[in-house]
């Protein structure tokens, strides 16, 4: 292995930040960039939110509503770390994308509101993390308003979450009488001065909770703290890097991301804890990220982003080898081999073209959609990158075309825009209809926008009170028939031809299942 290969592979964190909408993921993120020195100016990351710079205009739907409807990447420096921020739309009309993003990176920050606890988004997002046993980190945001007693919300994260909790630090009091942070390794008091908004506050520390200055800097709440970290040492579940690094123990942290406080001490802590990039599945071998040939895969395609060139591009995670411009790479599905000149990194001012890229690093390949979620490139080995999977939506609607004349557009339309992967389409095994499955009702919109724009086809869609979708696959090819003679009207075709069951209810596919052993019905499918 190279030196400098190894060297880079070591200062790289690919992590996504996770919460349930208005918890703090955006504050988060405009303070780690700002720490990163990516952008000058807080306010910037809101001002795109709210007003939609260039960068983000990538669809007219989201200057229409006024939200991003994209997932971006943001690379930036902090201390000598190169870090990869995926970003994961929070808001409630979140996508598969937002799932499968979760795939392409080595851990997560989960940004938990403090007065709410865990919550539905969070829930279902962390879901997908244990799946891939990704570390987790945790901050308890919004500490300056009132919130739920500290013990409390880490009994709510292990009940909610099934995983255990270490605090690193340690709230004194809250809302309004919000005093500061103990830090459970220093041993120290860090006070909170709310700070004017973006700016870093300066920080008043204090090394011992004896003495006179402790009982008069802290009060009522001295006595308090002392109990309480007594009582932490026996309740709290002693650090153990190993279950962290399982995804079975997450290092817990307070403070006020408005407030940027407990920001800084969250992401050194993150940069010690966090893995650099992790060894990868193929459905032949394990690839480590320190292997000389270069090899990735794509988990997110993303349309339109260049209006002027109609492009689409594929964000590729690079789990191993090195990836240099002009390198000639082989697209394992079609064989074909390709000459990659104009591949594209992210920071938050924009984008430019990659010269190098290394493992946990992203890069986005433009093309012309020949390429798909879940493809991988290598130098030449036949390599399929397993575990991006396709999630079942919850959400599906039935395709109306207006107009008779366009059904051949419709169905390019449709399929072109679910094969980007931010919505499935079905067909029913017997009829005609297509319906369409996803995750948020936003993206019904985004394809009737898409279909009027881009493929002149006037389509509507209507509700359906199908809410269930399991792909089925079979312990013996022979009960297949046997199943889709019994339960014909309930299946149907998803783009990729795997066999679905599509309910009204959980309680349906769940006694169906019981019903036929051998049967198997699932909730993910991989792709590839
Ligand atoms: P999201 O991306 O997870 O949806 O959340 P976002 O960061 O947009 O934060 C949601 C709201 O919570 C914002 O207020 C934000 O300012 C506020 N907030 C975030 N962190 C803290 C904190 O530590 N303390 C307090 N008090 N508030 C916090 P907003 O009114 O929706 O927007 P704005 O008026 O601030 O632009």
């Amino acid at each position: 292995m190279s030196a400098e290969l190894e060297r880079e592979i070591r200062r790289r964190r690919a992590f996504a930040i996770i919460s349930h909408p208005d918890a703090g993921k955006t504050t988060m993120t405009e303070k780690l960039l700002l720490f990163g020195g990516a952008i000058q100016l807080a306010g910037a990351v809101k001002a795109k939110k709210s007003q939609q710079s260039a960068r983000s205009d990538w669809m007219s739907i989201e200057k229409e509503r006024g939200i991003s409807v994209s997932t971006a990447v943001m690379s930036f420096e902090y201390r000598d770390l190169a870090l990869n921020l995926l970003d994961t739309p929070g808001h409630n009309d979140f996508s598969e994308d937002t799932f499968r993003t979760l795939t392409a990176v080595d851990s997560v920050l989960m940004v938990i509101d403090a007065a709410k606890g865990v919550e539905t988004q969070t829930r279902r997002l962390l879901e997908v993390c244990r799946l891939k046993r990704t570390p987790v980190i945790t901050f308890i945001n919004k500490l300056d308003l009132d919130a739920m007693e500290p013990m409390d919300i880490l009994d709510n994260l292990e009940k909610e979450l099934g995983m255990q909790t270490t605090p690193f630090t340690w709230p004194i009091g809250m809302g309004p009488d919000f005093k500061g942070v103990y830090d459970l390794r220093d041993k120290t008091v860090n006070f909170y001065l709310a700070a004017a908004r973006g700016r870093r506050n300066e920080r008043e520390i204090l090394h011992t909770l004896d003495g006179p200055e402790a009982e008069e800097l802290l009060g009522k709440h001295r006595k308090q703290l002392v109990d309480e970290i007594e009582l932490l040492q026996g309740a709290a579940s002693p650090w153990d890097e190993t279950a962290f690094l399982r995804g079975q123990l997450t290092p817990v942290f307070f403070g006020s991301a408005l407030n940027n406080f407990g920001v800084k001490e969250l992401l050194d802590c993150f940069c010690d804890l966090a893995p650099p990039p992790q060894p990868r599945e193929t459905l032949a071998r394990i690839v480590m990220p320190e292997e000389e040939k270069f090899s990735g895969f794509v988990f997110k395609i993303q349309a339109n982003m260049d209006k002027n060139h109609r492009d689409r591009m594929a964000f590729l995670r690079v789990c191993s080898g090195t990836f240099r411009r002009g390198m000639k790479i082989v697209h394992v599905r079609t064989g074909k081999e390709l000459q990659v000149r104009n591949a594209m990194t992210f920071l938050a001012r924009g984008r430019s073209i990659v010269e190098e890229a290394y493992p946990g690093d992203i890069i986005g390949i433009p093309n012309h959609g020949t390429i798909r979620i879940a493809d991988t490139f290598t130098e030449g080995e036949v390599l399929q990158f397993t575990g991006v999977p396709s999630f079942a939506p919850e959400l599906f609607r039935r395709v109306r075309l207006r107009d008779p004349m366009k059904a051949k557009q419709l169905q390019k339309g449709l399929e072109q825009v679910c094969e980007e992967g931010a919505a499935q389409l079905f067909r029913p095994l017997i009829g005609s209809d297509y319906i369409v499955g996803a995750l948020g009702a936003l993206q019904f919109e985004v394809i009737e926008a898409r279909l009027r724009d881009e493929y002149t086809v006037d389509a509507a869609f209507e509700g359906m009170a199908l809410q269930v979708c399991r792909w089925v696959s079979f312990d013996k090819p022979e009960l297949r028939r046997t199943f889709e003679n019994a339960y014909t009207k309930d299946l149907f075709q998803d783009g990729a031809g795997n066999l679905c069951l599509l309910t009204e209810t959980r309680f349906r596919a769940e006694y169906i299942a019981e019903k036929n052993p051998g049967v198997r019905l699932t909730t993910t499918v991989e792709l590839h």
